[in-house]
């Protein structure tokens, strides 16, 4: 992302990871990954899915293994998504050398919520937002878990002190969404919008209407 003249933003080819961990809401996931493929000023997707997520894409969408998932959740080959393994900690995310454009960790699981929260950076996930936040990228945390508890309540202000946006999975009913698919593409809609990728069919609230 360039910033040009007197504060006009523009978008150059950008790199982006996307995490998925094991909190519910693979769905949101998925129509990220599919938005993103999609996006023409996005040249470079890394896809990490923490061991656990796996668990949770069976239970929700019945996606079995970790071979092939990104073409498994896309429903087609990508083109620009690279699945890397969240115990390859030498991959390119993890030095703030590699360009990137930010980082999106939807769903966002208390546990991944607590590792970044606290810097421990011992898997690709946690090491590459640990990256993200000193490097003062965009950092997204998509968190889901419902009631929070006081841990929870307490990692969630650590990571917003420490650059972190926690945008929790809280998607939005005013536009009466026709099913889950729709209610996650525009949830996901607000979160690139977030990052600077403002998406074609996002549906703006216009109060008189
Ligand atoms: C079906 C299912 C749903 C879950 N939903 C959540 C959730 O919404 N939020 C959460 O924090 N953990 C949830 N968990 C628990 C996490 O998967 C678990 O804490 C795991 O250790 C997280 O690991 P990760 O952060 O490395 O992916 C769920 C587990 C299962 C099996």
């Amino acid at each position: 992302m360039i910033w040009i003249g007197k504060g006009v933003r523009t978008v150059e080819a950008m790199n982006l990871t996307v995490a998925l961990t094991g909190a519910s809401g693979a769905i949101f996931s998925r129509e990220l990954l599919r938005a993103l493929e999609a996006d023409e000023r996005v040249s470079r997707v890394h896809f990490v899915a923490s061991e656990n997520s796996l668990r949770v894409l069976a239970e929700e969408l019945g996606l079995s293994g970790r071979s092939g998932l990104v073409e498994k959740l896309l429903g087609a080959p990508p083109i620009k998504t690279v699945q890397l393994s969240d115990s390859d900690i030498g991959a390119a995310i993890a030095s703030g050398s590699h360009p990137s454009g930010g980082m999106i960790v939807l769903p966002c699981s208390m546990g991944t919520l607590a590792a970044i929260a606290n810097g421990l950076a011992n898997s690709l996930i946690t090491r590459a937002a640990d990256v993200t936040l000193k490097e003062r990228r965009p950092l997204l945390l998509c968190v889901r878990e419902t009631p929070f508890n006081r841990i929870h309540l307490r990692n969630m202000t650590l990571a917003a002190e420490a650059g972190a946006v926690i945008f929790p999975v809280i998607p939005a009913f005013y536009f009466k969404p026709a099913d889950s698919t729709v209610m996650a593409r525009q949830f996901v809609c607000r979160v690139l919008a977030h990052i600077g990728l403002p998406q074609p069919g996002t549906y703006v609230w216009k109060a008189d209407e």
